[in-house]
């Protein structure tokens, strides 16, 4: 499997690098952060990272093949831009690519309240099959720290995204 992340300048970055650490090494990972995003992701073996305004990297291209992308956490003006079709750097372009061949594509929006327009960008985005999936907090898998709240959203977007993990106590589960 090959999955591209993204880290946009909302709150939350740690989120996108924890997501990253957590994947299966098996799985191929190109890395993506926005200009805006304040904290550097360190470079690891299984992950090949690209700057925001290299817009001639290989994800800017329908031809490269790859399964998902997830941009985590999602700027409203990310996912606006993403919504207007708007291609202005490596990340909104390499989003229009995943919407306009059909492919995976997993924004986790971190803004509160979501102003209307926020609102409607993520709706008209979800019509399209984009998979709208915000850090929301779970209380029912018995989580005590906030490492293991991190866990469990991490896990809830492995579930969506088809991919194995162990991050999380399953409701209905010993
Ligand atoms: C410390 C800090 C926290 C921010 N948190 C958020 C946030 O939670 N959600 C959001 O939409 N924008 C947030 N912003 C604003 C975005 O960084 C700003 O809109 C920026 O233009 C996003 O650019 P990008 O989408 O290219 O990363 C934050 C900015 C700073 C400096």
């Amino acid at each position: 499997m090959r999955i591209i992340v993204a880290i946009t300048g909302a709150s939350g970055v740690k989120l996108g690098k924890r997501f990253i650490d957590a994947l299966p090494k098996e799985i191929e990972t190109f890395v993506i952060v926005s200009k805006n995003a304040k904290t550097v992701l360190e470079k690891e073996e299984h992950i090949k990272y690209f700057e925001d305004d290299d817009i001639a990297a290989p994800t800017a291209s329908g031809s490269f093949k790859c399964d998902a992308m997830a941009i985590i956490p999602t700027s409203m003006n990310t996912l606006a831009k993403i919504s207007c079709g708007i291609s202005d750097n490596l990340i909104t372009r390499t989003a229009a690519v995943q919407i306009k061949e059909q492919r995976k594509l997993l924004l986790a929006p971190r803004e509160m309240p979501f102003s209307a327009i926020a609102l409607e960008n993520m709706l008209k985005l979800a019509r399209l099959q984009v998979i709208i999936a915000p850090p929301i907090l779970g209380y029912y898998a018995k989580i005590e720290k906030l490492d293991e709240m991190e866990d469990f959203i991490i896990g809830k977007w492995f579930d969506l995204l088809g991919i194995e993990h162990n991050l999380f106590h399953r409701w209905g589960e010993d």
